[in-house]
């Protein structure tokens, strides 16, 4: 029988000492994640398009003991990617977590979705994690140690939507090359890629949906084995699961992470 091995057991949860990359870190997941990797010991290089929510949030981190720095860039933009890991690792020397929490979504009836709205939405949701696992894998390799790396996407990469023509194939083509990434990168050079899909959590965008006596909230409530829908912070324990030791055996998962919005 092979034993299992009591310091990885006590262990295998740890991101401490890592370096964690959060996209999308100005927004209501990616700061809550950020964060979270902070408080679980990581050192947090954050990243975003809008540079005074990076700075406040940068400061709220270190206030709270977190070691952190940001860098601006678009996620959809080669050059940008490029000089954010170059950053990434001139500060903190190497990169061993990505997640990826940067999203945009413009709902469109396809017959008044202009091509160029369309294709916005595939590159703020679908090219820019390309591009980003891309630089962020490259940099993995020639460390030569693996990573984690965790791509948010949504329940709506599985199942159609009104006015979603956008949102919906975007998301579906991430999860497809998360799956298409580990094939890749895990038995060659020890990356595991896996996708988080949520359902609706609160943010600026969702804020309107949580209020419980609309006819939206109720509906979803229809949905929702668990009787509630998500906040931020309901997914921070599945991220440092993928983000750690503990999940060595998975990879190129899409997984559900909805409050059982699938069952019923
Ligand atoms: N909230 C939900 O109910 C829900 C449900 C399922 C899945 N998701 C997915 O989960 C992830 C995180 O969602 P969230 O609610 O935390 O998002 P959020 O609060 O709306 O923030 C996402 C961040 O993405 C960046 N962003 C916005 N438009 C962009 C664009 N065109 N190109 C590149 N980056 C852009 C923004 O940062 P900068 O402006 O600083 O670049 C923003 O802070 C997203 O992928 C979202 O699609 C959300």
């Amino acid at each position: 029988m092979v034993p299992v091995n009591k310091d990885f057991v006590n262990n295998m949860f740890s991101v401490e000492g890592k370096v964690a990359l959060v996209t999308g870190a100005t927004g209501a997941l990616g700061s809550v994640l950020a964060k979270a990797y902070g408080y679980a010991g990581a050192k947090v290089f954050m990243t975003g398009r809008n540079e005074a929510k990076l700075k406040a949030l940068e400061e709220e981190c270190k206030a709270e003991g977190i070691e952190c720095a940001y860098g601006v860039a678009d996620p959809a933009k080669e050059e940008d990617v490029d000089a954010l890991i170059k950053a990434a690792v001139a500060k903190y020397g190497e990169i061993n977590i990505l997640a990826v929490c940067h999203g945009y979504n413009k709902p469109q009836n396809i017959l008044d979705q202009s091509v160029a709205d369309w294709q916005y939405i595939m590159d703020a949701d679908c090219k820019s994690v390309y591009v980003v696992c891309k630089y962020v894998a490259q940099q993995m390799v020639d460390q030569g140690k693996g990573g984690k790396m965790v791509v948010v996407t949504s329940q709506r990469s599985k199942r159609g939507m009104a006015g979603y023509t956008g949102y919906c194939t975007s998301k579906g083509g991430a999860d497809l090359m998360v799956s298409s990434m580990a094939c890749d990168l895990t038995a060659k050079y020890g990356i595991n890629v896996n996708s988080i899909c949520p359902t609706v959590f609160r943010s600026e965008l969702t804020e309107w949906m949580f209020d419980p006596e609309s006819a939206v909230y109720q509906n979803f409530l229809k949905r929702e084995p668990i009787g509630r829908l998500a906040e931020p912070d309901d997914f921070v324990g599945f991220a440092l699961f993928l983000s750690s030791e503990a999940s060595k055996y998975m990879t190129g998962g899409n997984y559900d992470c909805s409050g059982g919005y699938l069952t019923c």
